[in-house]
């Protein structure tokens, strides 16, 4: 068979078990056997079967073997960015107030309408390429700086190629992202128009280009019931919701998640506990983005712990973006899934992998048992739990087919 290689010469092997919720297989002196693209075997390099003595080996030069990280939550496409707006933050001013001024995620929104499709993806590809460098393998990635049709629609063709150009993307229609200057503050109207026109034009348009469909419930922006409405027009359409929830404010987006089966509810910095205890008993993930918390300036940290008690099987995601989160680093989330989050390394680095992978329906990707895509990443460390340990250390994994 064609592509038979054994992954050789390896510190050991780390990964997580798809079959058990937060579990951890740590092996030493591991090998992997990989067919077709994907594992076929894993397990201490003294119990190789014998039918895998033929095969090619490669070496893995001592290194630590992971799964890639799998990033469920960013706004990859943007035009312009915002570090005029970060100073006044930094001077005092709020991101709420700045939104409310006509800035904030409508500034990118300016930015964006200008931009042709070539140069989203010229921009994407860059930014796919830092994603990779740093170990991320596949993304989920939202439209949402269009805030009307063409222009999501320009979005979203150009996630259509960077599809058709190879990259591993699960893409997100966003048009409900923010209400558009044309509706002058009117989310009702804003809102229709999304859920009777846009998304059904945008799917369309562009089959099987996204799975899922998003919405901002937030005060101001849209409400609980407003995205009932939206979920509701997505589904018919086939695509799956996931939501901007409990960010800034509650508003009950985790509840709202839970109702109408939600793949996951991103944020949750002012989640409810009965939204936890809705999120565990739905099988809904969270996805926490504690480098928005960070870059935000804010204190209130996701509750990860007391989503962890509730049953969650919590994610970890950047939130790439230009306002709240200009950040493609998973080491940076990793360590203040760790440090804030108060995550160990092994639930933070599950979270990062196999629950990211959960929170966009995919089973093969974020572990490395049989079956998984041949996703590895190769870390030249004595110890995985140095990836946290040496702070700001910028580690690059090595990959497999490199
Ligand atoms: O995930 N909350 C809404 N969307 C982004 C921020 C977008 C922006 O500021 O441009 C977020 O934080
Ligand atoms: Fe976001």
């Amino acid at each position: 068979m064609a592509d038979r290689r054994v992954l050789t010469n390896l510190r050991g092997l780390c990964t997580p078990d798809p079959a058990r919720a937060w579990a951890v297989d740590r092996i030493p002196d591991a090998a992997l056997a990989l067919e077709g693209g994907r594992v076929a075997w894993m397990g201490r390099a003294a119990d190789l079967p014998a039918h895998w003595n033929d095969a090619p080996k490669v070496d893995g030069g001592g290194a630590w073997a992971t799964p890639g990280f799998v990033d469920p939550h960013t706004h990859l496409l943007f035009g312009g960015n915002r570090s005029g707006e970060f100073n006044r933050r930094l001077a005092g001013v709020s991101y709420q107030q700045i939104a409310a001024e006509g800035g904030g995620i409508r500034e990118t929104v300016r930015a964006t309408r200008a931009a042709t499709v070539e140069e989203l993806v010229t921009t994407g590809e860059a930014r796919l390429q830092a994603f990779r460098q740093r170990g991320v393998v596949h993304l989920e990635c939202k439209t949402g700086y269009g805030l009307e049709l063409e222009a999501e629609s320009r979005m979203t063709a150009a996630y259509a190629e960077l599809k058709r150009r190879g990259w591993s993307l699960d893409v997100t229609l966003l048009p409900a992202h923010d209400i558009a200057p044309e509706f002058h503050g009117d989310a009702e109207a804003n809102l229709r128009a999304v859920s009777e026109d846009w998304l059904p034009e945008l799917v369309r348009r562009h089959p099987g280009v996204a799975r899922f469909c998003d919405i901002f419930v937030e005060t101001g922006v849209y409400t609980q019931e407003q995205g009932r409405r939206m979920f509701a027009a997505g589904k018919a359409l086939g695509l799956i919701p996931r939501v901007h929830a409990d960010e800034l404010t509650w508003t009950g987006g985790a509840e709202l998640a839970a109702e109408v089966g939600a793949a996951s509810a991103d944020h949750l910095m002012f989640c409810s506990e009965a939204g936890m205890k809705a999120m565990a008993a739905a099988d809904v993930t969270p996805v926490l983005l504690p480098a928005t918390t960070l870059f935000l300036g804010m204190r209130d940290w996701a509750p990860a712990r007391k989503m962890i008690e509730a049953g969650c099987r919590v994610a970890l995601a950047t939130d790439f973006n230009p306002g709240s989160c200009p950040c493609v680093d998973p080491l940076t989330v990793l360590r203040l899934g760790c440090l804030q989050l108060r995550m160990t390394f092994e639930e933070a680095f599950t979270a990062m992998t196999l629950h990211a992978a959960r929170s966009l329906r995919r089973d093969d990707l974020g572990h490395l048992h049989p079956g998984a895509k041949a996703e590895v990443l190769l870390w030249d460390v004595e110890e995985l739990l140095e990836l946290v340990y040496w702070v700001g250390e910028p580690y690059r994994p090595r990959f497999l087919n490199a």
